[in-house]
């Protein structure tokens, strides 16, 4: 695993941007496997940025995001697809029908993990892979305890998770208590992997991540086992890191 440690999350932003558009420009029919929350925004802003000015392009690009709220159809703007296509999709140059994400409204949740595991295989597995990190140590929706070996699944989000992003809910508005996500088995198949963090609330995770033993405890210590994973936080984020 190779940690960066930046001086801000504007820093982290423009690193991860570089990383993309690198990896855009050696191989235009990549894989990306990418993640919604706020980790990403800045990153998906920049590309947007790079893909204006005609630096990048997303024209052949075949995307795969990581979960899925159940209960909420993609046109729900809580939804990860409306996120994904507000904050990327709608304003790239990318094939809307090569981009993925779980079908949250499947009558056959189980069915439609089984139908996206396969649907990543089908493209040739994922390239690079984009993560950000729960307060808990989660990627993706694995939360703690959910095996190193797991695939796509239903998962039910913990209490921490539910309350952390409660703040993207009105009070009154149903929150989904359930999800779909791709495995840690899935994450840990893809060639490379990045991980962004900032701020003073996720360094208590990053130890777990980077310093921690591998266990179930924190999903993303099992970053450590991958050969290509880099890590990318700001100094707030790498508080703990002794
Ligand atoms: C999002 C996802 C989650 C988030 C994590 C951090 O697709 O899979 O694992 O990356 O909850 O969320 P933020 O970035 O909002 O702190």
């Amino acid at each position: 695993m190779r940690l960066v440690i930046l001086e801000n999350a504007e820093a982290v932003a423009d690193f991860a941007c570089e990383y993309f558009v690198g990896q855009l420009k050696r191989q235009p029919k990549s894989v990306l496997g990418l993640a919604t929350g706020s980790s990403p925004v800045a990153l998906y802003q920049r590309l947007i940025q790079a893909n204006q000015k005609g630096e990048v392009s997303f024209d052949q690009v075949t995307s795969f995001n990581l979960d899925e709220y159940i209960g909420l159809a993609g046109d729900h703007p809580q939804s990860y697809r409306y996120f994904m296509n507000d904050k990327l999709f709608d304003h790239v140059n990318i094939d809307q029908a090569k981009t993925h994400v779980p079908n949250g409204a499947a009558e056959d949740p189980n069915a439609e993990c089984a139908r996206y595991e396969a649907a990543i295989a089908e493209a040739g597995g994922i390239d690079l892979q984009l993560l950000g990190i729960g307060v808990n140590g989660h990627i993706g929706f694995n939360e703690p305890l959910s095996s190193l070996a797991s695939r796509t699944r239903v998962k039910t989000l913990t209490k921490s998770t539910i309350e952390a992003n409660s703040r993207y809910f009105d009070a009154d508005e149903f929150q989904p208590t359930d999800a779909i996500t791709t495995g840690i088995g899935t994450i840990l198949d893809a060639k490379e992997v990045m991980l962004l963090a900032t701020g003073p609330n996720k360094a208590e995770a990053v130890r777990g991540c980077v310093e921690g033993p591998v266990s179930a405890a924190c999903p993303a210590s099992a970053l450590q086992l991958h050969q290509h994973a880099v890590v990318v936080v700001d100094e707030d984020a790498a508080s703990l890191l002794s």
